[in-house]
This record gives structure tokens, C-alpha cells and sequence, in this order.
């Protein structure tokens, strides 16, 4: 069944309409296959990511003095300064969602170093949400996919949330607050990133989606579905479902789930049903187990997926519907043995990650972390494990999809109940993922080695076991190991962070118990440069510069790989992150640890890598680069990352060495430079298999542009990053091009540019890009709703210019909100009915709560009770354009006749009684205004705002 969803939108701009039902209707089963942003399974409803205002710093409003001010902002709907309804947000840059501001200015030296130097600070965000009337009676609910870091919320003046981590998202219900028809709702997010929770750099604002869904009274919840596969001991697999529904209805409502088993072709394999009741704003559980199939199994190298399609059915009619991934596989950890996929031997080769990419921070497009898991995965390895905190979900969707297990990680270590409600959130949302193999529940945390740390995590391993039982709980452990009370007797697996001089105490004093390498190596690198200079804070690629805790790339593999009871291990780190430029400082501002840099390309380490990691296929690659003009005779060490048995070095056809690379530590020669090429050859047995060549170029002629997808779907969604390079006359890209680079995009955007340079301090937004070492990168995405062809060109002083057209597929535009960019001005006074019409208007009655009631415009005008006068008060504040240039207010419908009056003065005159409309203009030059409609009663007639009121920016 194709569910259609309600949610309608208000167009943007200043006039509102209320376009047709149905108009985003989609199919809640999407096919499994990858659709160009890498999302295989569709999230649920609306997105609100268009149409932000968002303002960078506090806004803290003036302290309060009256008593009557005092009791209105202690009220529900209350909220003064920018989370008051009416606050003028004008002046406010628009913007869409994801957001990390953070990235918006260079670094500073001021700033912190953990953070990549960048400002971060305090943000304001607004938004109206406009919903359909024929939305009333479902029930609706915000998702905050993450705020960097923490976050405040209010809806329509009244504060919806608090939240205190930047890796968590946090689910509103708004069902009982929320206003329909032409009353917008205000959603306005203070997001503090003064507070941080790493020591890496975490960006700053919504920088994940945000989304509005509607569901039928008794639904499925957010996060409801745990669908578990499990293999019998007799080998047959089942999956037991749990749907954990919830009611907003007011009588017991019964119940029935149909599970669906779905393969990646869309056929139904097997299905189950189950039955149950939900009682009125409780939540209930229905289980049905799903049986009698033989499954693909799903494994790193044929990660075979299926999704169960979850129905909720009331009076045999689907009332909501839910699909979540599902792959069958075992896992098992073993103290002596180490990990075994499918019972197969399997050693651990992960990275661990951060989330932020070059140009993007942590706002990172769903397609491009796609693709760095492509990346990662191409050098051969097959696990990533989640440093420090929760991923965002399209990670989790491509680990699943392309077969890269993963070590999901907790971020704040604390058993508390908002904390052990972030765990909690972990577990739900992401147990039903094949990639997932462990739970971490902390990374090296003071506690570790002591009985306090002991018993947080007993009780955290129990919070997720109780979730999810089918996986191990680890932590990150970098001491106290050894003590008599610590964190290693309370888990299944230890994680090591680097203390190698241990793995072999630990196993022999707990020889049953699992061990893997949580994170290791910490070794630095530049890329595309091969010896160290340190006062220029450079890191040489020869695989020599390591930080005192850690390892070289070849030391970390050997110490994991010749030990067979350690599981595997996680370097420090897959790529380059802002931030802990560890081994240097100020101007250094991004990582060194990185396989990959910021960008995402590739290091000698990554050679090295591939040769350590991939054992089917021959490796063979030389570095470094062979451009040493003006080192001619001077001794170069070539490197050989190899995985062969024998390989010899050729120089201008000249055998310069040959030899036996030793598996670890693989071969080096020292050859003298000269202009020309080196060729390396490798054996497998008696058989060549591979060579590789690099060649000295000549200048940089001309820049090419290489697109990673020839297609983009114009969605605003999809992005991909551009890898731009400068090539030589016979058109080698030649390493060491470091030319300024200017952009032009037609029929796109760019949302980030990056050379991944640690010591770089250009901006990451903009058109302008060095190369360094012969790349850069720019990340573009289109606008929503374009097709046609993207066209990107690079030009720099001196060579001709680049460029590439890429496709841009009408996509289908996601169904989307976008917000309209008036004010709402809907918190008045009323005051009782007056026999007489006061000679002052009163702006608003101070101390007097109780005779005049606060209303909300739009809400049902009340009977007068008597002949006379009623007046409506309230306040406005211009702002910007608004002020500038003067403002309307619309009141979209009045009921009753009389005048509006502006600080006391008449601005305009409604003479009929029927409910109708009235424009008043507010003269340009106003900052704070009263308003004050006063209207005439007879006794029994209904007098009021029975529409909304708005406040427009002068046309
Ligand atoms: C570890 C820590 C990581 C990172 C790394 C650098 O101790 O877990 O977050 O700081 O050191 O070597």
C-alpha cells in the first residue's frame, strides 16, 4: 500500500496558499536499490530543512520589570526574545538546512585549537511550520537529527526541548500544541556551541536533517520496529519483530501488525502477523515472528540486504507503515580467536572516524559520506568504527549497503537519566543494522580502571542489553586494565586505545576474554609530502612520524595481525579531521593522523594500507612522486607498499634494486634522482602480476576537473565532490602544482571547498581554492527542483582553464516544507468589554492578569458580553528591512468593526461587522510598536482575531 501523506505545505513568500492534498505523496517502501544520495531506505515525512532564519549569536531579552510582562512570560506560549513568537526575524539571514556556521570563518588563532580554531558560539534559528487543517487530529512529531551542541526549542513560545549532546537526535511530539490552517507555527532552536563535548572539532548548529512527521492517532513510533534476525541452532533463521505502537486516541484501540520480509528485488520472502491493544497515550508492543526462509547472508564482501516492512492495521485497514533495514549474519568474539562473520575468521581492519569533511564541517551531504565510505573501503578495509559519538544514519545506510562492519559509539559516559536516555536513543535507533557489530559505551574515560567506572558500565552494558542482546557491549580503554576493579569485567569485548606493550599481559592473565585494538596507530603524514620538515609543519610519508602513545602504519598492523586473539583494530583515523593538529599548533589547524587527508585523498598511508590490507588482489604502488628537479644524483628512498613475494625497482629502464619485501615492514631503496621514470615489478611465485610507474612531469598546463558521478540528482540533496588538478603538457597530473584556483559553477552551488592542507587557513566557502600538492576539492549540489547540466570551471594565472558538465537528473523533490518568511504576531490581550471607549488606549493593561485574557488570533472570537468596547493589545518589534523600509500588518480576518490603532495613533478602520480582512501600514523608521484594536460589541455577538495576523516586510 502507498500510504499518502497529509503533510501539505504554505508557499513561501508573503502571500500563504494551501497547495493541493496529496502533492508529496510517496511510497513508504522504497526499493532497496541506492538512489544518488545513498539513502536506501526513505525517511519518514516532511523535511523542514528549507527556509531558516538564523542569526549568529545570543539574544538575550531585556530583563523583565512589570508584573503583568512577568506573569505573560511565565505562561505556555510565553517565550520572550527570539523564542517568542511575534520576534521580528527579519533582518535574519535565510538559509537551509544542514548548518554547521562553525565553517563559515577561516580559523583563528584565538580560538580553540581542539575545535580547528573556529569560532563557534551561540545561533539562533526560526522557522515556520504551516499545516494543513486536514492534518488536525494526527499525530505529528519533530525530529532533530542532531544540533552541535546543546539545544533549546521552543514551538510557538512554549519551550518543546532541551537537549544536551551533539550527537543525539531528539524527537518532539507537537500533536496537542500545534496550529493548523493559515496559524503558522513557530519553531525557534538556540543552539549553544560555547559547550563542546570533544576535543576534536565538532562544528556548530542543525547540521543534521530536520523533519516533521504526521502519523495515524495509533502509529508506529519513532525508532518502534526492532526486527532481530536470529539463526536456530538447528541453522534456520527468523526474524522476531517488535513494533512498539503508540495512541493519542481516547478508547483502547486494537491492533494487528503484518511483517513483510522484503529481498532486494521488492519480493515479500516470508511474512508474519501478531495482534495487540494500545491503550489512550500509552505505548504498546506487538510481536510477530517472520519464519521459513532461507536468506543471502550478508557479509562484507556480498553484503546481501533485505528490509522488513512493518504494517500497523486497525479494522484490517493499514493505518501506518514502517521499513527498516535487516541482513542476516552471525557475529561472534572469541578470547583466543578473535572475530568470527558467519563463523568465518574475520580480523578487524577499521578506522576510526570523525564525522567533518573539508568545506562541509560536520554539515556533510548524505551522498558524500557515502562516498567516503567508498573510500575507506577501497583501501581495503572493512570496519569503521563511530569515534566519539552517534553517526548521522546515511553512514549507517552505506555501511550496510556496501558491507563495512561497525563499532557504534556512545558519546557521553555518564549513567544519569538524560545520559542514559542518549544510549538508550543509540541502541533504538540503530540495533536493526547488520553492519553494527558492537556497542561502545565509552572512549578512554578517568573512571576506567576504578570500581566507579566498574559500576557505570554494568549498568550501561545492561541498558543496552536489555535493547539489543544480540551484540557485544565494548569500551575504549587506554589504562587501568589491570586494577583490580575496572571496566575490562564489564564488558564482552576490551577495547585497547594504543597500550600494545599490554596485549600480551592482558591475554595471558584473561585468556577467554575477547580483545580488540579500539583505536591505534596515531601516526602522521602530510599528503604528497615525503620528508619532515617541522618548522614548516609538514609530516613526511616514509611512515616514520608517530605520535609517543602510538604506532607507525606497518608497527599497528604487525602488532594486531600476528596475534591471533586480538579481533582487530581501529586506526587512528581513516581520514583527516579539523582540529587536534597534534603534533603541532597554530597555523596548523586540521589532523595529521588521517589515511585519507580532509578531503579525502589519499596518503602514502593509504598505499600502505592496501598493500597490509588486501590480500586477494596485487598491491604494488611506489612512492613518493619522482619530481625532485634540482636533486639530481641525490639518494631518494622509493617505498614499495607491496603485498607480493618479490618486486624489483627499475630507473629509466636501469634495475636500481630488487628484493623480498617483508610483509609488515614491506621494502625501501635508496635510488639517486634523476628526471624520467621508476618502474616497479612484483611476483607472485614465479608469475609478474604487477607494476607501477611515476614519472617527473613537466609544468602545469592546463586544470582538470573529475566528477565523481557523471550524473547529480537536482534535489539539493545529492552532492559530490569535485577533484580538481593540475596536469603537465603531456597531461600527467603533476604532485607538486600548488596553483590558485577560481571557480565558476552554473546551474549548481558550491557548498565547500578544501585542499587538505593541515597548515591551510583559506575559507572553506567561496570559489577560491589553492592546490596543494597538485589537488584541491569542491563539493556542489544543486538547487532544488533544477535539471539540465551543472557546469563547473577552474581557471588559474598562467594555464588553461577546466571544466566538466555534469547531468543534473530531475529528481522528484523530496517532500518538503518549505517555511514562509513573515512574522506571525498572534499573542494579544483582550480586555473585557468597556461600556465606554477610553479617551487613552491603554497598550496593555499592567498588573491586571485576570480581566484581560491573553488570546491567540485566530482562535474562536468569544461572545461579547455586553454593549460597548473591546480592545485587542499587543506589542511588535521591526527589525531590519521592516523597520527600514516600513512593515504591513495583515490581519487576516477581524470580527467586528472599529480601528487600529499604532502607539496610540489611528492607522486604520475596519466599518463592517462581518469577518473580513484589514491592511495597516507601519510607517518606515518604527522599531517598537503598540497595537491596539479596539472594536464595538453588542452583547452576544463574537467580537476578536478569528484569523491570524502577520507582519510583512514593506513590497
Ligand atoms: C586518543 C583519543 C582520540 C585522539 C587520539 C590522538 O587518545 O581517543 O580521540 O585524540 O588519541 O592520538
Amino acid at each position: 500500500m502507498e500510504r499518502r501523506t497529509l503533510l501539505k505545505l504554505l508557499a513561501g513568500g508573503t502571500g500563504m496558499s494551501l497547495l493541493p492534498a496529496g502533492l508529496f505523496a510517496r511510497s513508504a517502501s522504497r526499493p532497496l536499490a541506492a538512489d544518488p544520495a545513498g539513502a536506501a531506505f526513505a525517511p519518514e515525512g516532511a523535511s523542514l530543512n528549507v527556509g531558516w532564519r538564523f542569526q549568529k549569536g545570543d539574544i538575550v531579552p531585556p530583563p523583565l520589570k512589570e508584573q503583568s510582562a512577568t506573569y505573560v512570560a511565565s505562561k505556555a506560549g510565553g517565550a520572550r526574545g527570539a523564542a517568542a513568537i511575534s520576534y521580528n526575524d527579519s533582518d535574519w539571514r535565510t538559509l537551509d538546512l544542514p548548518h554547521d556556521w562553525a565553517m563559515d570563518q577561516p580559523p583563528q588563532q584565538s580560538q580553540n585549537i581542539a575545535q580547528g580554531y573556529r569560532e563557534r558560539g551561540i545561533g539562533w534559528y526560526r522557522r515556520t511550520i504551516a499545516l494543513d487543517p486536514s492534518l488536525e487530529g494526527r499525530y505529528l512529531e519533530i525530529q532533530v537529527g542532531a544540533a552541535s551542541t546543546n539545544a533549546s526549542v521552543w514551538l510557538n513560545g512554549t519551550p518543546v526541548a532541551h537537549n544536551w549532546s551533539g550527537y543525539n537526535s531528539f524527537y518532539i511530539d507537537i500533536t496537542s500544541m500545534a496550529l493548523f490552517g493559515e496559524k503558522p507555527n513557530i519553531l525557534a532552536v538556540r543552539v549553544d556551541a560555547e559547550s563542546s563535548e570533544g576535543w576534536w572539532y565538532e562544528g556548530a548548529g542543525l547540521y543534521r536533517d530536520v523533519r516533521l512527521v504526521d502519523r495515524a492517532p495509533v502509529s508506529i513510533s519513532t525508532d518502534g520496529v526492532h526486527a532481530d534476525p536470529r539463526k536456530g541452532a538447528d541453522g534456520t533463521w527468523s526474524v522476531p519483530v517488535s513494533v512498539t505502537a503508540y495512541s493519542i486516541e481516547k478508547a483502547p484501540a486494537a491492533v494487528s501488525v503484518v511483517a513483510d520480509l522484503i529481498d532486494a528485488n521488492g519480493a515479500v520472502v516470508a511474512s508474519a502477523t501478531g495482534q495487540g491493544q494500545v491503550l489512550p497515550l500509552e505505548q504498546g508492543i506487538v510481536t510477530a515472528t517472520i519464519a521459513d526462509f532461507q536468506p543471502r547472508l550478508w557479509s562484507v564482501e556480498e553484503p546481501n540486504l533485505y528490509s522488513v516492512r512493518t504494517r500497523l492495521l486497525r479494522d484490517g485497514k493499514v493505518v501506518d507503515e514502517r521499513t527498516t533495514p535487516c541482513g542476516f549474519r552471525t557475529i561472534r568474539f572469541d578470547g583466543q580467536h578473535g572475530f568470527f562473520l558467519n563463523d568465518v575468521p574475520t580480523k578487524l581492519k577499521g578506522v576510526c572516524l570523525h564525522q567533518d569533511h573539508a568545506g562541509v564541517g560536520v554539515a556533510v551531504p548524505p551522498a558524500l559520506v557515502e562516498w567516503r565510505v567508498r573510500q575507506i573501503k577501497a583501501m581495503g578495509a572493512n570496519a569503521i568504527r563511530c569515534s566519539h559519538g552517534a553517526p548521522d544514519v546515511s553512514l549507517l545506510d552505506a555501511c550496510d549497503r556496501l558491507g563495512v562492519l561497525v563499532m557504534d559509539e556512545n558519546r557521553n559516559f555518564n549513567i544519569s537519566p538524560d545520559y542514559v536516555e542518549q544510549l538508550s536513543w543509540l541502541v533504538r535507533r540503530d540495533r536493526n543494522r547488520p553492519s553494527i557489530i558492537l556497542w561502545s559505551v565509552f572512549n578512554e574515560e578517568p573512571f576506567q580502571g576504578t570500581p566507579v567506572g566498574f559500576e557505570m558500565v554494568r549498568r550501561a552494558a545492561s541498558i543496552v542489553k536489555e535493547l539489543d542482546d544480540s551484540r557485544p557491549v565494548t569500551a575504549a580503554m587506554n589504562s587501568g586494565m589491570f586494577t583490580p576493579v575496572n571496566v575490562s569485567q564489564a564488558v564482552d569485548v576490551v577495547g585497547f586505545n594504543y597500550q600494545q606493550q599490554s596485549y600480551d599481559r592482558f591475554h595471558a592473565e584473561n585468556p577467554s576474554k575477547p580483545m580488540l585494538s579500539s583505536e591505534d596507530t596515531s601516526a602522521f603524514m602530510t599528503r604528497g609530502e615525503w620528508t619532515t620538515d617541522k618548522a614548516r609543519k609538514i609530516a613526511g610519508s616514509d611512515d616514520t612520524q608517530r605520535a609517543g602513545w602510538g604506532l607507525t602504519q606497518r608497527e599497528a598492523w604487525k602488532s594486531i595481525d600476528t596475534r591471533p586473539f586480538m579481533a582487530g583494530g581501529f586506526v587512528w583515523t581513516g581520514m583527516d579531521y579539523h582540529g587536534e593538529p597534534t603534533p603541532h599548533r597554530w597555523p596548523a589547524n586540521s589532523s595529521y593522523f588521517g589515511i585519507m587527508d580532509l578531503c579525502g585523498f589519499p596518503k602514502a598511508a593509504f598505499y600502505i594500507r592496501r598493500a597490509l590490507w588486501i590480500k586477494d588482489e596485487p598491491v604494488l604502488h611506489i612512492r613518493p612522486h619522482w619530481n625532485w628537479q634540482g636533486q639530481e644524483g641525490k639518494p631518494v628512498k622509493v617505498m614499495l607498499a607491496t603485498n607480493l613475494d618479490r618486486v624489483e625497482l627499475w630507473c629509466n629502464g636501469k634495475k636500481v634494486g630488487e628484493g623480498k619485501p617483508d610483509p609488515y615492514d614491506m621494502i625501501s631503496f635508496d635510488v639517486p634522482y634523476e628526471t624520467g621514470m621508476l618502474e616497479a615489478r612484483g611476483w607472485r611465485g614465479e608469475r609478474m602480476v604487477q607494476r607501477d610507474r611515476v614519472e617527473t612531469t613537466g609544468a602545469p598546463v592546463r586544470l582538470r576537473l573529475v566528477a565523481d558521478r557523471a550524473k547529480l540528482a537536482g534535489d539539493g540533496i545529492d552532492a559530490q565532490p569535485i577533484r580538481i588538478e593540475a596536469l603537465d603538457a603531456r597531461g600527467r597530473p603533476v604532485p607538486t602544482a600548488d596553483l590558485d584556483v577560481t571557480l565558476t559553477i552554473t546551474n549548481g552551488r558550491i557548498i565547500g571547498v578544501g585542499n587538505g592542507n593541515p597548515v591551510s587557513l583559506a575559507p572553506s566557502k567561496g570559489n577560491q581554492i589553492k592546490l596543494f600538492n597538485g589537488l584541491a576539492q569542491a563539493i556542489v549540489q544543486t538547487d532544488r527542483g533544477s535539471s539540465g547540466k551543472l557546469s563547473l570551471s577552474a581557471s588559474a594565472p598562467g594555464v588553461r582553464q577546466g571544466g566538466l558538465l555534469i547531468t543534473v537528473s530531475p529528481a522528484e523533490v523530496r517532500h518538503s516544507l518549505p517555511a514562509s518568511l513573515q512574522q506571525s504576531v498572534s499573542m494579544w490581550r483582550q480586555s473585557p468589554v468597556m461600556a465606554e471607549r477610553p479617551k487613552v488606549i491603554p497598550d496593555l493593561a499592567d498588573n491586571d492578569m485576570n480581566s484581560w485574557d491573553p488570546v491567540i488570533a485566530g482562535e474562536r472570537p468569544a461572545a461579547a458580553s455586553g454593549n460597548g468596547y473591546v480592545i485587542l493589545a499587543t506589542k511588535v518589534t521591526l527589525a531590519g528591512d521592516m523597520s527600514r523600509s516600513g512593515a504591513t500588518l495583515r490581519f487576516a480576518g477581524i470580527t467586528g468593526s472599529g480601528e487600529v490603532l499604532l502607539n496610540g495613533s489611528p492607522a486604520g478602520r475596519k466599518a463592517a461587522a462581518a469577518p473580513g480582512p484589514l491592511e495597516v501600514v507601519i510607517p518606515a523608521g518604527k522599531t517598537d510598536v503598540a497595537v491596539a484594536l479596539v472594536l464595538a460589541t453588542n452583547a452576544g455577538d463574537a467580537v476578536g482575531l478569528s484569523g491570524p495576523v502577520f507582519l510583512e516586510a514593506k513590497r
